[in-house]
């Protein structure tokens, strides 16, 4: 369980080991996390198979829905469709105050403090790569990709104000990642799997859905394009 501001907890993991499952050890767990949110809103990013026992357990308000997939990176995905309007930076510190105005258009009604702590976790790290877009109004966008293991590599977030921004972030992103590597990325679901990223052995895998207990966050989903459905 993550503290992520005063109202705010984020369930992360929640695992029995395989072979003593459905021995209510989850249950009990799962009260002790409970307790310890206190009167907090909680979030979780949800299991499928479990979601009738979120519900019953009083997380009813849904947030993002986005569905796994995977691709092979290709050479063409790391090459052209340049955006001759959108330029495209890594995240330098002096940059933090703009990205942070954008992200509010983006989480309407949650706490500036407690956004900057989630992304500075998210995007500080050394595996991570984090790049902003902009036009010449000002912030269009912004995204983030990490390094996994086994020389794959997870797309966290995308967020912008059009495909053409979703298009000129991923190329920068995927710019060094060696082709042949693996790259998991989730679309939230309603937009397309980006053109970029639509390469020959493209998978689809289950769906994950974000879940609160006491109210949903306001976030408007114009702008969310690629969200992992799992904090650090
Ligand atoms: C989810 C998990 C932690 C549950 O642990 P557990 O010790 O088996 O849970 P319990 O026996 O205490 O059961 C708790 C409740 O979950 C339900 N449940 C457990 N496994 C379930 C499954 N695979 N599908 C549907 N419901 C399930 C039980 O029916 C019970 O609900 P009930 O009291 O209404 O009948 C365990 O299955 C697990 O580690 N899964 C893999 C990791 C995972 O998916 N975690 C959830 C991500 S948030």
């Amino acid at each position: 369980m993550f503290n992520i501001s005063s109202d705010l907890a984020y369930l992360g993991m929640f695992i029995v080991r395989k072979d003593l499952r459905r021995q209510g050890i989850g249950a009990k767990l799962w009260s002790a996390m409970m307790a310890s949110a206190g009167e907090r809103n909680v979030c979780l990013d949800g299991a499928k198979a479990m979601v009738p026992w979120y519900t019953k357990q009083g997380f009813v308000h849904h947030g993002h829905r986005v569905v796994l997939h995977t691709v092979r990176v290709t050479q063409a995905m790391k090459l052209g469709g340049a955006h001759a309007a959108i330029k495209v930076a890594s995240l330098g510190n002096g940059m933090w105050p703009m990205l942070l105005d954008y992200d509010r258009k983006v989480y309407r009604n949650l706490d500036r403090n407690c956004r900057e702590r989630i992304l500075r976790a998210c995007l500080g790290d050394a595996d991570v790569k984090a790049v902003m877009a902009t036009n010449v109004t000002g912030v269009v966008g912004y995204g983030s990709m990490h390094r996994k293991e086994n020389d794959a590599y997870g797309i966290r977030y995308v967020y912008a104000d059009d495909a053409d921004v979703v298009d000129a972030l991923l190329r920068t992103l995927l710019v060094d990642v060696p082709e042949g590597s693996l790259l998991y990325f989730w679309p939230v679901v309603g937009k397309d799997v980006p053109e970029r990223l639509r390469g020959g052995d493209l998978k689809t895998y289950e769906t994950g859905l974000r879940m609160y207990t006491k109210a949903k966050l306001d976030i408007d989903e114009n702008y969310t394009w690629l969200v992992s459905a799992h904090l650090p």
